[in-house]
């Protein structure tokens, strides 16, 4: 597949129907690791999630985010909590991979996650990132017992896309383009 079309076809999915298969996985983690990194330090760490009671608890507590960290009961408006919900089902049938990062990696994490999408899309497989904060990356370094130093980045879910998914709304091409100043 030509680079550019593996640019053009990654897109975020939301619904899977299949894990990826252990060989396609270590294959996305290792174009994950042949990203660049500040003098090359390579501070990335990745936790396979493939336990189902570890998946469910992550899985919630992204929805608990996503309804702004109001605990399951306490009422949200309908489409909040609708959308929260999607997030925790979004979870299903993927496979999920914490990208964690020593103190000071984040941006080569980074790097390394959009070789990961990018290296999905020829396995014929799509991704989606679950991003935690507002305390929420605290409780998923807990249920992963992640040592002190490290930071999660985010949760990586790869799998069978269910459908094809919507390419998103994009700004007009150049629209970000400036020359010599702003
Ligand atoms: C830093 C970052 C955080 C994101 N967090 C989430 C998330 O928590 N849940 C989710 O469904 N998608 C998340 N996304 C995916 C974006 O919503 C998605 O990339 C964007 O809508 C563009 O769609 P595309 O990936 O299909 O091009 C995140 C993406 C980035 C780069």
């Amino acid at each position: 597949m030509d680079f550019y079309e593996v640019v053009e076809k990654r897109r975020t999915v939301r619904n899977f129907k299949g894990p990826a298969t252990e060989a396609q996985l270590m294959r996305i983690l290792v174009a994950g690791t042949k990203a660049p990194s500040g003098m090359n330090q390579q501070r990335w760490e990745f936790i396979v999630v493939d336990d189902p009671a570890l998946v469910e608890k992550i899985a919630e507590r992204k929805y608990v985010l996503n309804r702004g960290n109001k605990p399951r009961g306490e009422e949200v408006p309908p489409e909040v909590e609708k959308a929260a919900q999607a997030q925790k089902d979004s979870f299903a049938n993927g496979s999920h991979v914490a990208v964690y990062y020593k103190e000071g990696g984040r941006d080569e994490a980074w790097m390394c996650l959009e070789n990961m999408s990018l290296a999905a899309v020829p396995e014929g497989l799509g991704t989606k990132i679950s991003f935690y904060r507002a305390g929420a990356e605290k409780d998923i370094d807990k249920i992963l017992q992640v040592p002190p130093g490290y930071e999660l980045a985010c949760v990586l879910s790869i799998g069978v896309p269910a459908m094809e998914p919507t390419a998103p709304t994009l700004r007009p091409e150049g629209s970000w383009l400036h020359r010599n100043k702003f």
